[in-house]
């Protein structure tokens, strides 16, 4: 018998956690290494999610044990108006790395760091409108729930006042078309502010989106849409904000997303990514919206805002970052894994669409190519047959796409890894697709 299927666990478990989203893995995780993830027969489990999106430097990497380590025995948490020296040169570096965002808050989670940011929009434009993709996901709690419609919505009362929706681009699916068929996203865009216009009260305060949609179907918006996005919240007197909870820190072969696109956010959320796996966000700003907001009282006071212990984590990252090369080495392992993908694209017909950039990539599974019918049956059979091989993938599944994976490796995963998880991507759609 698998040590996975210990009733001494189960039991308890089922009796005593709440279930708080999809059903738990089968697995019991013991320890976890790197790219892998160990379960309890020792069985190694590529990690295709990198946790929940966030270990960039893979599992339990000796440079951030090193620094828990030494943080800890140092000073981990303070009073939050208390000061240390981690805390000050994360924010500096965080600055140089961001030209134009030289004020930083640090916060904890990403919903955490979107709650800041749409509070600082709120006070500092004085309006209270908020605008978001209908594919996007910002975090569980109060605003960032309000602005986040991939998911859960219903059931839980009325979202903030104010809450406004436009269509994420879909490159694989337009809703707009220039005569070659292919994405009028620029038509799509103004189409959506014109709606957004007619349902304004006059209060915009800001938008808020990430570069790619993640849990939204890894939508990526193309070139030239963050700029025209800026000028369409210029025009309005709102704030752009950019969450780049997953794709901060290097992952998309950038430091940040929306350098590729040579354009800055009015604010700028990070997480996930930036501890690498612990708990550590910032909220980051120019110094006139800073300033603007300090002057108007800006409140945003939690129990781990500014914490030594994940500060000095979020400084050994970049360092590891940079040391490593990971954002060359995301756009280059990156190009390895989309190539393996569009092989498979081309190998089996149920793979529709090929997209992302670095590695953070997506893969949707419809059943027929010329329709591009959903396939989220199909999709989920391939998790469960890759899952059995010792492949974790994510799998999205939202009304009107396919069923999308997610994939998104460490930065630091090999070659070897790469080649090993597509040759399990591989296997799992070839039984899968018998199967059906
Ligand atoms: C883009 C984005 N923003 C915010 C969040 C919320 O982060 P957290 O779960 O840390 O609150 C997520 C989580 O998946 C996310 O993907």
């Amino acid at each position: 018998m698998s040590l996975n299927s210990d009733p001494a666990f189960w039991a308890p478990a089922n009796k005593h956690l709440t279930r708080y989203g999809p059903s738990f893995e089968a697995i019991i995780a013991e320890r976890a290494e790197g790219s892998f993830v160990y379960d309890a027969d020792g069985r190694g489990i590529l990690d295709f999610t990198s946790g929940q999106m966030s270990a960039v430097l893979g599992h339990t990497h000796p440079d951030i044990v090193a620094t828990v380590d030494r943080q800890m025995r140092s000073v981990a948490h303070l009073f939050s108006g208390m000061l240390s020296r981690p805390v000050v040169t994360l924010a500096e570096r965080l600055a140089a790395l961001a030209p134009g965002l030289e004020r930083v808050q640090l916060l904890t989670t990403g919903a955490e760091s979107n709650e800041a940011a749409i509070r600082m929009a709120k006070l500092v434009t004085g309006g209270h409108e908020v605008v978001a993709f209908a594919q996007s996901w910002h975090g569980m709690t109060g605003a960032a729930a309000s602005a986040t419609y991939s998911a859960g919505r219903r059931g839980y009362g009325p979202a903030a006042a104010g809450s406004f929706v436009i269509p994420a681009p879909n490159s694989y699916r337009p809703r707009f078309k220039h005569a070659d068929g292919s994405n009028d996203w620029q038509a799509e865009l103004d189409d959506a502010f014109e709606l957004i216009d007619r349902q304004s009260t006059g209060n915009l305060a800001a938008f808020i989106a990430e570069p790619i949609l993640s849990s939204g179907g890894i939508l990526e918006l193309p070139l030239g849409y963050l700029a025209a996005l800026k000028r369409k919240c210029e025009e309005r007197g709102m704030l752009l904000i950019l969450d780049e909870a997953q794709t901060g820190v290097g992952r998309t072969g950038h430091m940040f997303a929306f350098q590729r696109d040579g354009m800055t956010p009015d604010i700028l959320t990070l997480s996930k990514t930036l501890g690498a796996g612990l708990p550590l966000a910032a909220v980051m700003t120019t110094e006139a919206i800073e300033q603007k907001a300090f002057e108007r009282g800006f409140l945003f006071y939690t129990t781990h805002v500014s914490d030594p212990l994940t500060a000095a984590v979020g400084v050994t990252v970049l360092d590891v970052v940079a040391r490593d090369g990971l954002v060359a080495r995301a756009r280059e392992r990156g190009d390895r894994l989309k190539q393996g993908l569009l092989t498979l694209q081309q190998k089996y017909d149920c793979v529709g669409d090929v997209r992302g950039r670095g590695l953070l990539l997506g893969l949707e599974i419809v059943t027929d190519r010329q329709s591009k019918a959903p396939g989220f049956e199909l999709g989920a059979q391939i998790m469960d047959e890759a899952m059995r091989r010792g492949l974790s993938m994510n799998i999205v599944k939202l009304p009107g796409m396919g069923g999308v994976f997610r994939i998104a490796p460490p930065l630091t995963v090999s070659d070897a890894e790469i080649d090993q998880g597509l040759a399990i991507m591989s296997d799992a759609i070839e039984a899968a697709s018998r199967v059906q």
